[in-house]
């Protein structure tokens, strides 16, 4: 993050006075308990939000050498994202033209792919989607005339981000997705990162409340109270909206101390945990000496797969320097799993059973109050899909 940025946004804080409180919102806000529990509701996000995307779809680091790919769900649509040999991103329906068998699993990623070979009948495609062979068919096929090529779908890589576009033939531009983070998060040069490992976990609460969850630090004081309350701040966020997106900077308690030095030598980069928000799936955190990302899959109203994924500055040279890193993942799916989610799950089944009629989001939740609030937006039809 350019220094610039990170003083105007320690300046922020500095005269944010007790509590924070400069930091909050200008007014609280509340919000149905339906957007969190209603299929309905559920089936409209799925419509407006998730198929027209974009979809964050990872790193261009997750997907250095030809072959490599990604494949996963939005709304059910199997896609897959794969390095071309010219080091181009190809985005197809991961689904055999002939009889819509899944061209590689569903739910992985990998490298080394030369081709997709389909696990049915043996068909063949190139990386770039087009037919190669239809072997032991003994001539069956010789008279189809539709075109059998993978259908295609849109994909753009820029700042080291990837974005698809599962429905919809427009083509994304990342400058407007990401809707001025762009300058941050260019700043943060990703694809200078490594991919260390990542997890794959699923849960019963509503995709919504993974992007809760992370919002806001209220939580902290009480919720982790042993394991993140002695060092982190418990009042408040930096908020910043970009488009429908966000920044939430999670502070540490001692950021205090950086405001003794002269200002040209504040760094917010050792205090802050710097989320942003990739409405509707994703999440790119800086996290003082790695990068985490997180990639969300709403499964139905009420179940959500996370995929989290950790990165370090540069390849880890021992194993021991790469173990800090799978032990920083390892600690962040502690405490997002036995405290967070396992919170949050509780939530949603009394959300199911109509416990509640609406959410109150406090003055000092602010990217709560934005993250709905555009969401809503969306559904309503006021805010166009990027
Ligand atoms: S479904 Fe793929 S070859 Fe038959
Ligand atoms: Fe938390």
């Amino acid at each position: 993050m350019r220094h610039e940025r990170q003083v105007e946004l320690l300046k922020r804080v500095a005269a944010s006075g007790d509590h924070l409180k400069g930091l909050h919102a200008p007014r609280s806000t509340t919000n149905a308990a339906a957007a969190y529990a209603d299929p309905a509701r559920f089936d409209l996000e799925r419509k407006l939000l998730f198929r027209p995307g974009p979809v964050f779809f990872g790193l261009s680091v997750d997907l250095l050498e030809p072959g490599s790919y990604r494949a996963m769900r939005v709304d059910g649509l199997p896609l897959v994202v794969v390095r071309q040999a010219d080091g181009s991103l190809g985005a197809f329906v991961n689904a055999c033209r002939h009889r819509g068998a899944p061209l590689v699993d569903p739910s992985s990623n990998g490298n080394g792919l030369k081709a997709f070979r389909c696990p049915y009948h043996a068909w063949t495609y190139e990386l770039n989607g087009e037919l190669r062979a239809r072997p032991f068919a003994a001539g069956g096929f010789d008279d189809v005339s539709i075109n059998c090529n993978l259908l295609r779908r849109p994909v753009a890589e820029r700042y080291g981000l990837i974005f698809v576009r599962p429905e919809g033939d427009a083509s994304i531009d990342v400058d407007q997705v990401l809707g001025g983070a762009q300058d941050d998060l260019s700043s943060f040069a990703l694809n200078t990162y490594t991919h260390i490992e990542s997890s794959t976990n699923e849960w019963n609460f509503n995709w919504k409340l993974f992007f809760d969850t992370f919002s806001e630090s209220y939580h902290i004081r009480t919720l982790h109270s042993k394991t993140l309350a002695p060092t982190f701040n418990s009042d408040c966020v930096v908020f910043e909206p970009f488009g429908r997106n966000l920044l939430s900077v999670g502070l540490r308690a001692n950021v205090h101390e950086e405001f003794a030095k002269p200002e040209d030598e504040w760094s917010l980069l050792p205090y802050g945990t710097i989320q942003y928000f990739l409405v509707p799936n994703g999440m790119v955190v800086y996290q003082v000496d790695h990068i985490e990302t997180w990639i969300v899959e709403p499964l139905a109203v009420n179940r959500t797969r996370t995929t989290a994924s950790v990165y370090s500055p540069t390849p880890p040279a021992t194993e021991k320097s790469r173990n800090y890193f799978v032990k920083n993942l390892e600690l962040l799916l502690h405490v997002t799993g036995v405290e967070d989610f396992a919170l949050m799950q509780q939530v949603q089944q009394s959300l199911d059973a109509g416990a509640l009629p609406e959410f109150v989001y406090g003055a000092n939740e602010p990217p709560l109050i934005h993250f709905h609030e555009q969401v809503n937006r969306v559904l309503a039809g006021v805010e166009p899909s990027a």
